[in-house]
C-alpha cells in the first residue's frame, strides 16, 4: 500500500483532534482505513455494527494502532426502531460528549436475479441501506448537530446511475439514500450540517468485492434446484478497462470521506462523489462482459 498517500500522512496531524466520529457498517473492511486515518489525525470513533464481539476486536485494534479513542456499539439497523436508534445516540453522546462527523457505510448486497429476489430479500437491503442511514442522520441530527452543525457522509454506489444488472435491491436502495443526501443537504444547510455521499467503484480486499463477483452465492435456490449456476466470474482482466488503470483501494476510499469530513470542503453539500477510478464510463454493466454471465442474462448467445 502506498503509505505515502494516506491521509493521516498528507493532512495537518492534529486536523480531527477532539472530533469525534459514527460510523455505522463498523466491522467493514473498507471503512477500517477511515476510521485508522481519522483517529491518527487526532479524532475518536464510536464504531456500529450488529457484531459487537468483533467490533470490539477492531476497536481495540484501532487504539492500538493509533492511540486514540474508539469504541464499539451494536445495532442491528434492519430490526432497530425509533426507541433504539435514539437511545444509542444518547449513549454515545454520554461517553464522547460530541458528535461531528457521521458516517453511514453500513450496507448489505448480494447478486440476485429480480424475479427470484424474495419480498424479504429486498426489504433487508432497503432497510439495512436505506433506512439505517435515515435513522441514523435523524437522530444524530436532532440530538446534536441540529445545535451544534457536523458533517454526514453517506457511503452510496454507482448501481442505480444506469441501472445494473441483478442488483435491482441495492440499487434502489443506494438510489434512495443519493436522494436522501440531496433533501437533508438543503433542510438542514441552515444549522451548518452538511451531507454528502461517496460512491466507491471496484475497491480490492473488500467484502462488495468478493461478494459482488461471486456468481456461486446467487439465486439462493431453495429448491436446492442448480440447473441454472454457473461459475463465478474471473475479473483478473478488469482493471484494463479502468481509466485510471487500477481496482480502486482503501486509502482511495478514506481520503474522500476525510476530505468532505473536513473543514477542506466547508462549502460542498448535497452531493455523492463517485471514487471509481473513472470505471462507470467504461464498464456500467460490468457484469455483461463475463462470458459464463452472459449464458444467464440472455441464454440465446
Ligand atoms: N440471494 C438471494 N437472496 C438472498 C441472498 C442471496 N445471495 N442473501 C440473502 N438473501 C435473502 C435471504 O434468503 C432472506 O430472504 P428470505 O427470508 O425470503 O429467505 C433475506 O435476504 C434476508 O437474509 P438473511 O440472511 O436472513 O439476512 P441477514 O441480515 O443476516 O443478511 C445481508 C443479509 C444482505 C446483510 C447479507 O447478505 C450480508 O451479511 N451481507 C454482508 C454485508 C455486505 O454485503 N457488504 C457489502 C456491501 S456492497
Amino acid at each position: 500500500m502506498e503509505n505515502i498517500h494516506q491521509a493521516s500522512n498528507i493532512f495537518r496531524p492534529d486536523i480531527f483532534k477532539g472530533k469525534v466520529m459514527v460510523l455505522t457498517g463498523g466491522t467493514s473492511k473498507m471503512l477500517y482505513q477511515t476510521a485508522y486515518d481519522f483517529m491518527r489525525l487526532g479524532g475518536s470513533v464510536a464504531l456500529l455494527s450488529r457484531r459487537l464481539k468483533d467490533l470490539n476486536i477492531i476497536a481495540d485494534r484501532l487504539k492500538a494502532e493509533t492511540g486514540s479513542l474508539a469504541k464499539g456499539y451494536q445495532i442491528d439497523l434492519k430490526k432497530a426502531d425509533d426507541l433504539a436508534y435514539s437511545s444509542l445516540i444518547d449513549i454515545i453522546l454520554q461517553d464522547f460528549k460530541r458528535i461531528d462527523i457521521l458516517v453511514n457505510g453500513a450496507a448489505g448486497n448480494f447478486l440476485a436475479e429480480a424475479e427470484k429476489l424474495s419480498l424479504n430479500a429486498f426489504k433487508t437491503v432497503i432497510e439495512i441501506d436505506t433506512i439505517g442511514t435515515f435513522q441514523m442522520c435523524k437522530h444524530v441530527y436532532s440530538k446534536w448537530m441540529k445545535q451544534n452543525g457536523g458533517s454526514i457522509i453517506n457511503i452510496s454506489a454507482s448501481l442505480h446511475h444506469l441501472g445494473t444488472i441483478f442488483n435491482s435491491h441495492a440499487s434502489a436502495a443506494k438510489a434512495a439514500i443519493d436522494a436522501i443526501t440531496k433533501t437533508l443537504a438543503l433542510e438542514w444547510g441552515p444549522k451548518g450540517v452538511r451531507v454528502n455521499g461517496v460512491a466507491p467503484g471496484f475497491i480490492e480486499g473488500t467484502e462488495g468485492f468478493d461478494r459482488l463477483i461471486d456468481l456461486d452465492k446467487m439465486n439462493k435456490d431453495k429448491s436446492k434446484d442448480n440447473k441454472d449456476k454457473v461459475d463465478s466470474p474471473s475479473i483478473d482482466n478488469f482493471q484494463k478497462y479502468i481509466p485510471l488503470q487500477r481496482y480502486g483501494n482503501k486509502i482511495d476510499v478514506a481520503s474522500l470521506v476525510l476530505f468532505l469530513s473536513s473543514d477542506l470542503a466547508r462549502y460542498v453539500t448535497g452531493q455523492t462523489l463517485l471514487v471509481d477510478g473513472g470505471v462507470l464510463g467504461i464498464l456500467p454493466n460490468w457484469l455483461a462482459v463475463v462470458p459464463q454471465f452472459q449464458k444467464k442474462w440472455n441464454p440465446k448467445f
